[in-house]
């Protein structure tokens, strides 16, 4: 797929994305390219919201930029109707891979605090199984040579993701050729090493809906 193909499905994925928002309500919003299509196509329909509450400073300074006021989740009195955001892989169940673009723990949190988690990608992200795509652990810093042994322990190959910290001052271990045959347990697994802010993977909290764009359109998946 070229990549002006690619970005014809985001934005695809994300005008379908648009019309799952109802005016006036404070939305949890993700972080990434597709994201980003998705804010833009937010405000070409002019759709107005109450305020929203985003998972990096990427998507808040585009949400601002774009007169979207960005709130805190301590302004929040109850949970959000929704949050719309990408992922790097997503499986027939509807769990993910996220945090290719490093917002892995603000986006967890995010979507946390929301009842309704609307997952928007392209149909190159659907696989099988998860884990082909490196699986982003955001982790403290002295930590990193522990936590590397347990990754391997567990068949994985982490690699510090060079020249990268998080919006939290962290560093990224992308780790290969892990299998993630079951994934809540490898995210509960993964959860309990000493020093891993946040895994990437997200499956104890999944997607309640995919929209998947291909040339073909834009699908919904519920999950099985
Ligand atoms: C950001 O940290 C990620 O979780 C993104 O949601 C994910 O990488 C998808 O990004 P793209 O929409 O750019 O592929």
């Amino acid at each position: 797929m070229t990549i002006p193909d690619q970005q014809a499905l985001k934005i695809a994925v994300a005008k379908a994305a648009v019309a799952e928002v109802r005016e006036g309500t404070i939305l949890g919003v993700g972080t990434g390219s597709t994201v980003d299509c998705f804010i833009d196509e937010l405000a070409r329909a002019g759709v107005r919201l109450a305020a929203a509450v985003s998972s990096s400073r990427r998507t808040s300074t585009r949400l601002e930029s774009l007169g979207v006021r960005v709130i805190g989740l301590e302004a929040l009195k109850e949970p959000m109707d929704l949050y719309i955001d990408g992922a790097d892989e997503i499986d027939a169940r509807l769990c993910m891979i996220k945090g290719g673009g490093g917002a892995l723990t603000q986006e967890k949190i995010v979507a946390s605090a929301a009842r309704r988690f609307i997952c928007i990608v392209d149909a190159s992200k659907r696989v099988e199984i998860l884990g082909r795509f490196p699986l982003p652990c955001e982790v403290i810093a002295s930590a990193i040579t522990p936590v590397s042994w347990a990754i391997r322990a567990l068949g994985g190959e982490p690699v510090l993701r060079s020249g990268v910290l998080t919006d939290n001052g962290h560093p990224i271990l992308d780790v290969r050729g892990l299998q993630i045959e079951d994934p809540e347990a490898m995210e509960r697994t993964l959860n309990q090493i000493p020093g891993i802010v946040t895994n990437g993977i997200f499956a104890l909290r999944r997607a309640d809906l995919a929209l998947v764009a291909s040339p073909a359109g834009v699908v919904r998946l519920q999950h099985n």
